[in-house]
């Protein structure tokens, strides 16, 4: 059942739009700030409340990549593995990272301190590679600066 804050906070986004469909990204967000990520009972919480059907909730969840269906680590590392930050070092990170944190995509490390994810293009193309942990944007990096990067998330 989803709480009273997650309820209030989701009231406060019904009253911007016109329909309580159009909440269903933001809702998603909110549970997921709360809850860390979303599970199928929380689809189907979302759903109740909003009234609409969990299979488009779950439409909306699957659609959006910064919504996760399953449980992430305190921290979430988005890898950028579109075409500029592939050509301009990509996999040397990608490999600097799963040799610096023992997980590929897809995994959280045992102390659950971080998720490694691919994503699409981060929007600053210009400045690949790029990675995104949590809502921080790193750009330009280089595999030197992965060690200071990280030590800030703990
Ligand atoms: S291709 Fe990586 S930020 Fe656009």
């Amino acid at each position: 059942m989803l709480s009273i804050t997650e309820k209030e906070a989701i009231d406060h986004e019904i009253g911007l739009v016109p329909h309580k469909r159009a909440t269903v990204i933001e809702a998603l967000k909110i549970v997921q700030q709360h809850r860390g990520w979303i599970s199928d009972e929380s689809v189907a919480e979302i759903a109740e409340y909003l009234e609409i059907s969990p299979a488009e909730v779950d439409s909306v969840a699957t659609f959006y990549n910064l919504i996760f269906r399953r449980p992430v680590g305190r921290h979430v590392i988005l890898l950028c593995d579109s075409i500029s930050c592939y050509v301009m070092g990509y996999k040397q990170l990608y490999t600097a990272l799963q040799s610096k944190l023992q997980i590929s995509f897809g995994q959280t490390g045992p102390d659950n301190r971080f998720t490694l994810l691919p994503n699409a293009c981060l929007g600053c193309c210009d400045h690949a590679p790029a990675l995104m942990i949590d809502k921080d944007l790193y750009r330009d990096v280089t595999i030197e600066q992965l060690d200071d990067i990280l030590q800030q998330y703990t």
